[in-house]
C-alpha cells in the first residue's frame, strides 16, 4: 500500500487543471444504463471510483471502451445481467446509482445493500421509498435490494431528507417511467444537474433540476448521446485551499466559479485575496497567516460537507478560534483526531469542532479514513514542520487526479512512496 511523504513549509504558487467531477461522473456512467445505444463520456477523471464503475457496468455484460484520454465509452445494449455484487459496492456506495436506471430500463435489478461507512450511518431507505412509490416490487433478502417492475408509474415524490444520490437514483427512475413524476425537497448540487443535462441529452424529459422541486415527464426510450462532465468542484476547493493554508498564490482552471460561491465566501474570511473569471480562479495568500472560520456544512448550495475536513486543516494553523458543525453525517470528523498528531488543537463537542489555530504543525505520521479526510490530512502535511506521513491513501486515489503530481506543479515537496 502506498502513502504520501510530504516535506512541509513551501508557500504553494502557480497554476492547477482541475478535473472531471467524480461525483457526477458516477451518475453519468450508471445513467448510461438508460439509454437505447452507445453513450460516450469526455472530461472522466481517472480515479478508483470511475475504474469500479467500469468493472460493475461490464460485469452486468455492458460493452465499455476506454480512450487515452479517459473519453468512456458504454454500449448498454449488450447488458444481460442485472446486478451489483457486494464485492463491488462494499469497496464503492455510489454502486447504489444503478439501481434506478436497472429497475426503469430493464425491470428489475439486485443491488447489494451497502453496509456501513466510515463517515456515518448512510442509509439509502429513500432510494428503497422513491422507486416504491413508482411502482417497483421490492424486497431485501441475502443483503440484496432486490427490485421487479413492469413499467414503471409516475408519482409525486417527498424525499423526508435532501439526498444527492437518493434524488439522483429517482430522477433516472423517472425518466422512462409512465406519466409524471415530481420529486420535492430534491437535491440542488451541481451535480444533479449535470446528470439531468446529461439525461436530456439523451431525449429525458426533465425540469427543475438545481432547485427542489424537479419534474420528470417520462419517455418510451433514450438514445445514445455524448457528453462531456462538468468540473469537479471539491478537487477545486481543495486546491484553493491548499494556496490559502501555505500562504501562496494558487490559480484554478477549468473549473465552474459560480459552483464555488460558499468556499469562496470563507476564503475570504479567511483573508484570502480571491480572484475570478470565467473558468478561473485565484487565491492569493502571500505574506499572511489565515484567520479562523466558522463553517456550517448543509446541502447546497450552502458550503458542502466534502470541503468540511479542508477547512479544519486551514483553521488549525490559523489566527484565532474556528468553529466547524458537521450536520450532514454523523462521523465525519476522524481527520480531527489525526490532526491533533501533528499538534492540532481540536475540542470535539458532538457534530462541533473547535479548533485553536496553532501557527505551525509538526510533521507526524497520520491515517486517511475516507476520501475528504485524506485530503485534509496532506494540506495539513503541507504546512506541518518537518516530513508528514500520509498512509492508507487509497482513499484519495479514489477521488482526487494525481493528487502529487498536481501539488508538485505548484512547487509542493510531496511523492509517493511504497509503504
Ligand atoms: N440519507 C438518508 N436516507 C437515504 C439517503 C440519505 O437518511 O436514503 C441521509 C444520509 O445518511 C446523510 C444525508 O441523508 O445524512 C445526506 O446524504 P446524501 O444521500 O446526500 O449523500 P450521498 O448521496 O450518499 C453524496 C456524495 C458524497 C457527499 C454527499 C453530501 C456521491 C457519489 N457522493 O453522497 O460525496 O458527501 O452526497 O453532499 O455523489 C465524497 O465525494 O467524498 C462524498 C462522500
Amino acid at each position: 500500500m502506498d502513502k504520501l511523504q510530504i516535506q512541509g513549509g513551501v508557500p504553494l504558487e502557480g497554476e492547477v487543471r482541475i478535473s472531471g467531477a467524480k461525483n457526477a461522473t458516477l451518475p453519468i456512467l450508471a445513467g448510461a444504463l438508460l439509454a437505447d445505444g452507445p453513450v460516450v463520456v469526455g472530461n472522466v477523471p481517472h480515479l478508483k471510483d470511475v475504474t469500479t464503475t467500469v468493472e460493475l457496468l461490464g460485469g452486468m455484460g455492458a460493452t465499455v471502451t476506454i480512450d487515452e484520454r479517459m473519453r468512456i465509452e458504454v454500449d448498454p445494449t449488450t447488458v444481460r445481467d442485472y446486478s451489483a455484487p457486494y464485492e463491488l459496492v462494499k469497496t464503492m456506495r455510489a454502486s447504489i446509482l444503478v439501481l434506478g436506471p436497472l429497475v426503469a430500463r430493464y425491470g428489475r435489478a439486485d443491488v447489494s445493500l451497502p453496509g456501513g461507512c466510515a463517515i456515518g450511518a448512510r442509509p439509502v431507505n429513500i432510494h428503497v421509498a422513491g422507486l416504491q412509490a413508482l411502482g417497483a416490487d421490492i424486497t431485501i433478502d441475502g443483503g440484496y435490494i432486490r427490485a421487479r417492475a413492469d413499467r414503471l408509474r409516475g408519482a409525486r415524490l417527498v424525499l423526508d431528507t435532501v439526498t444527492v444520490t437518493g434524488t439522483e437514483n429517482l430522477m433516472m427512475a423517472a425518466v422512462l417511467a409512465e406519466g409524471e413524476t415530481i420529486i420535492e425537497n430534491a437535491a440542488r448540487e451541481p451535480e444533479v444537474v449535470d446528470l439531468a443535462n446529461f439525461l436530456a441529452s439523451m431525449g429525458a424529459k426533465i425540469q427543475g433540476a438545481g432547485t427542489d422541486k424537479i419534474v420528470v415527464e417520462g419517455v418510451e426510450r433514450l438514445s445514445g448521446t455524448s457528453y462531456e462532465v462538468l468540473p469537479d468542484r471539491i478537487e477545486s476547493g481543495t486546491y484553493l485551499v491548499a494556496g490559502a493554508i501555505t500562504g501562496g498564490h494558487v490559480r484554478i482552471k477549468n473549473t465552474r466559479p459560480d459552483h464555488l460561491d460558499a468556499v469562496l465566501v470563507k476564503l475570504q474570511e479567511a483573508g484570502a485575496k480571491v480572484g475570478v473569471g470565467d473558468n478561473w480562479v485565484e487565491v492569493d495568500m502571500r505574506g499572511r497567516r489565515p484567520r479562523a472560520v466558522d463553517v456550517r456544512t448543509a446541502p447546497y448550495p450552502a458550503f458542502p460537507t466534502d470541503m468540511q475536513a479542508q477547512f479544519a486543516a486551514l483553521n488549525t494553523v490559523a489566527d484565532g478560534v474556528g468553529t466547524i458543525i458537521e450536520t450532514i453525517f454523523e462521523n465525519r470528523f476522524m481527520h480531527m483526531l489525526e490532526m491533533r498528531r501533528l499538534g492540532a488543537e481540536i475540542r470535539l463537542e458532538g457534530n462541533t469542532a473547535i479548533i485553536h489555530g496553532v501557527g505551525r504543525l509538526k510533521a507526524a505520521p497520520v491515517m486517511a479514513t475516507d476520501l475528504r479526510a485524506s485530503a485534509s490530512l496532506v494540506l495539513a502535511g503541507l504546512v506541518a514542520d518537518g516530513r508528514t506521513e500520509v498512509e492508507r491513501i487509497y482513499h484519495i486515489d479514489r477521488g482526487y487526479e494525481a493528487i502529487e503530481e498536481k501539488l508538485s506543479q505548484l512547487g509542493a515537496q510531496i511523492k509517493r512512496v511504497p509503504n
